[in-house]
């Protein structure tokens, strides 16, 4: 294995946090360099188990500061980039799509420039990682699959601007030569993810017997994925994934989300030992999210077969997993839901 050093970008977020303690754990002659600004999404705590690591390394600031991150290319010499940071939240992205926009867009042509200015046009065994979603394709209707060639049409601020993001990086691949790669994923669900997506907000509001704001007929439907097997996946493309090439991540999984809240609300009893479909009395029908994609699906035949890559849990195995960890780490959803949660819950749900 080769010594180098990887920068990795929204490394305390959800996802960026298993990815960064994977590649922490699995490659020690990596030198694995975490930059995050640390906004409400991101949180240090997830990451205690390898803070103290020796090759790792923690640096707080913002994508969007472009002299910032030039200064860390020069400070680290850095190899290679997984670049996770962004603004993740389709309903924060209705409310304020500027700012999904600059750290999206923004944020992405700052990484993608002091990555070719330090690496000067050499680009041998350096590599630029983009994670990206599956949102970008917009939506389906009852039948067929997101593959790789299927045309971009977002429609949410944060989707648009995460096109805008992928549209940029392959620009940089075909006009200056950039080794880069792009994964687009589907809906992941774990330990440490934020309690504002549907997951693990249900699972605190269940919890706390709140109501479960379904948004329209709930019948939308999305493709989930352990966050654990997306961490692998990237692990997978960043190693044996092709410069120039987009890979699909998905879970092979769909569910429309009034299903989903059922069997979380089944599996939340009895974790709890309370009465059957107790949780089930908590859904409440809410308003529809404005441009509400009706339904998500990945092919990801492509990673399967060329890179031999496939989920490793069930869904009902994840699922347990991810409650019992959400159960027995009540501090941890207790610091996050403090603060400006309390608001931004407010401004979405009253
Ligand atoms: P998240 O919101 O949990 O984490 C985002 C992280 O980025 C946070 O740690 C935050 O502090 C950091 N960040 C935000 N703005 C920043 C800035 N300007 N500078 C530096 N750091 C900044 O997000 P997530 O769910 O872990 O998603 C990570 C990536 O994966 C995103 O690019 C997202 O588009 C993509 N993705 C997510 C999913 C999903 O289901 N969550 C699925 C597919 C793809
Ligand atoms: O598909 C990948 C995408 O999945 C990622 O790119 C995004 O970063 C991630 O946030 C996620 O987007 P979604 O919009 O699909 O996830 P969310 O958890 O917000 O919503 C999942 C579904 O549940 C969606 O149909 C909306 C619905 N929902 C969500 C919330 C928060 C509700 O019905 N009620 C809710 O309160």
């Amino acid at each position: 294995m080769s010594k180098k050093t990887i920068l990795i970008t929204g490394g305390a977020g959800f996802i960026g946090s298993h990815v960064v303690r994977r590649m922490v754990q699995h490659y020690p002659d990596y030198t694995i360099v975490n930059l995050d600004s640390l906004t409400y999404a991101g949180n240090l705590e997830n990451l205690k188990d390898v803070e103290k690591k020796s090759n790792y390394v923690f640096e707080k600031g913002d994508i969007v500061d472009a002299k910032f991150i030039d200064q860390i290319f020069e400070k680290y010499s850095i190899d290679q980039v997984i670049h996770l940071a962004a603004e993740s939240h389709v309903d924060r992205s209705i409310h304020n799509p500027r700012l999904a926009v600059e750290t999206n867009i923004m944020g992405t042509i700052n990484l993608l420039t002091s990555a070719r200015n330090s690496w000067k046009d050499n680009f041998e065994g350096k590599r630029f990682y983009h994670v990206s979603t599956d949102e970008v394709y917009g939506s389906l209707g009852a039948e067929g699959f997101f593959v790789e060639e299927t045309p971009y049409d977002p429609r949410s601020p944060y989707s648009a601007s995460k096109a805008g993001s992928d549209h940029l990086v392959r620009a940089f691949f075909h006009t200056f030569n950039l080794p880069i790669v792009i994964s687009n994923c589907s809906n992941n669900y774990g330990s440490h993810q934020f309690p504002e997506k549907l997951i693990p907000l249900f699972i605190n509001n269940i919890k706390n017997e709140k109501p479960l704001p379904v948004y329209g007929d709930g019948k939308y439907t999305r493709d989930w994925l352990w966050v654990e097997d997306h961490a692998s996946a990237i692990d997978t493309i960043f190693h044996k994934g092709k410069n120039g090439e987009t890979y699909n991540i998905g879970g092979n999984n769909e569910w429309k989300n009034i299903d989903l809240i059922h069997l979380l609300c089944d599996q939340m009893d009895e974790a709890l030992d309370r009465s059957t479909h107790f949780s089930r009395g908590l859904i409440t029908y809410v308003k529809d999210r404005p441009g509400h994609d009706r339904r998500y699906a990945i092919d990801a035949s492509k990673l399967k077969n060329e890179l031999n890559w496939e989920p490793s849990v069930t869904f009902q195995e994840g699922l347990k997993n991810t409650i019992d960890w959400y159960l027995k780490n009540e501090d941890w959803l207790n610091n996050v839901t403090s603060g400006s949660y309390q608001s931004y819950y407010k401004k979405q749900y009253s």
